[in-house]
């Protein structure tokens, strides 16, 4: 089959490989048919083997529904009732409010350090807090804060609930299977993603890692009958079924790309992949005058924020890229109207790049 390649540079979903697409069409089969809980035990399985820090100790649940569903889940499951602890909610950009937002909506006592958009979290910050605040035992933050590219430093953070005792609930949306999870040193309770960005599947599965023993414990009030993720891990890890109807040719494009990604080399090739992407997409604008908002050591290999050109309009901007095949993303919030964003993920070649070294030339060259 052939099809128009639109180079999507917005984060996710991404330009599929031929090998994926292909995968999306075969015969058509149930969700609650044997075939397909082999088809979800062997996604589960290749899920926690992506990071040698999850194959041990981890197992996996697949839903149907965005990155978002996968986080709502995961804070809705795991993150503690009124009594039995309090998260903490490091926040720096529109995903970390979310997971706040998610907290309130499902009624779970927590707090939330706000932060600046374009800062690092302030770890003396948390430090102070969790002194002050005993009653946590949960932190709850985002890997790559896709608002701005920001890799956030979980290295600090991870240390800072290993050693404490903390559970960390961390939303990898945007960093699964292309920027390094430390699992052990991270005190890693569970971790959400999705199999539309950095795994390169298509849209409509994400998933929930979580260790073994929090699927074992005592189901707290998820608030939700769909995002109950234990129910999910009860059927797919006994007959194999889901509780709901699954994305079933998802479900066959994400064993595809899981496969692809292996023999790929596994997420540090990817990220060297990406990287590599990125830095040469960052030179090529900064010919054009057009500067990132983060430094290239603060940021993921996934996504860079950068300043729109003075006299620029996004959307003349965006339409004149998406002319020339490639799709860019706007701001969020505060950034909206001076600043966009280029993800790399994806199945992007030398060509395409080549492709838009010249675009931008042509769009932002007239205000260099
Ligand atoms: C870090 C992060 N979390 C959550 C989401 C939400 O994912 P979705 O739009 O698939 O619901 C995104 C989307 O880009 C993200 O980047």
């Amino acid at each position: 089959m052939t099809v128009k390649r639109n180079i999507l540079l917005n984060p996710g979903p991404v330009t599929l490989t031929d090998r994926v697409r292909n995968a999306l069409i075969r015969d058509d089969w149930c969700h609650r048919e044997p075939e397909f809980a082999t088809l979800t035990r062997e996604i589960n399985a290749a899920l926690v083997r992506v990071y040698t820090g999850t194959a041990q100790g981890f197992s996996s649940v697949m839903l149907t529904g965005s990155g978002t569903a996968a986080v709502e889940g995961m804070l809705a499951s795991f993150a503690p009732d009124s009594d039995a602890g309090e998260t903490l909610v490091l926040a720096n950009g529109v995903y970390g409010e979310r997971m706040a937002k998610m907290l309130t909506a499902h009624r779970k006592p927590h707090r939330v350090l706000q932060g600046e958009w374009t800062a690092p979290i302030d770890i003396a910050a948390v430090t102070r807090l969790l002194d002050e605040h005993p009653q946590i035992t949960h932190v709850a933050t985002v890997h790559h804060e896709t608002t701005t590219g920001r890799l956030n430093d979980l290295d600090a953070v991870g240390a800072l609930c290993r050693s404490r005792g903390l559970a960390l609930l961390l939303d990898a949306v945007s960093s699964f299977g292309a920027e390094a999870i430390d699992a052990g040193a991270w005190n890693l309770a569970a971790v959400a993603a999705t199999a539309n960005k950095c795994l390169h599947a298509a849209p409509g599965l994400a998933f929930v890692l979580a260790r073994d023993a929090l699927w074992a414990a005592p189901a707290s009030e998820t608030g939700s009958v769909y995002l109950n993720l234990r129910a999910y891990h009860a059927g797919q890890h006994g007959d194999g079924f889901s509780p709901f109807t699954q994305a079933v040719p998802a479900a066959f494009a994400l064993r595809e790309a899981l496969a692809e990604l292996g023999d790929a080399g596994g997420w540090e090739q990817r990220r060297r992949c990406y990287r590599d992407r990125a830095a040469r997409i960052e030179r090529e604008l900064a010919e054009q005058s057009v500067e990132p908002l983060l430094d290239a050591a603060d940021s993921s290999c996934v996504l860079r924020s950068y300043r729109l050109p003075d006299g620029c309009d996004y959307p003349l901007a965006h339409d004149a890229f998406k002319r020339a095949g490639f799709v860019i993303y706007a701001g969020q919030g505060q950034f909206a109207a001076n600043m966009f964003r280029i993800a790399n993920m994806g199945a992007i070649g030398a060509d395409d790049l080549d492709a838009l070294a010249a675009a931008f030339a042509d769009i932002f060259g007239p205000y260099a």
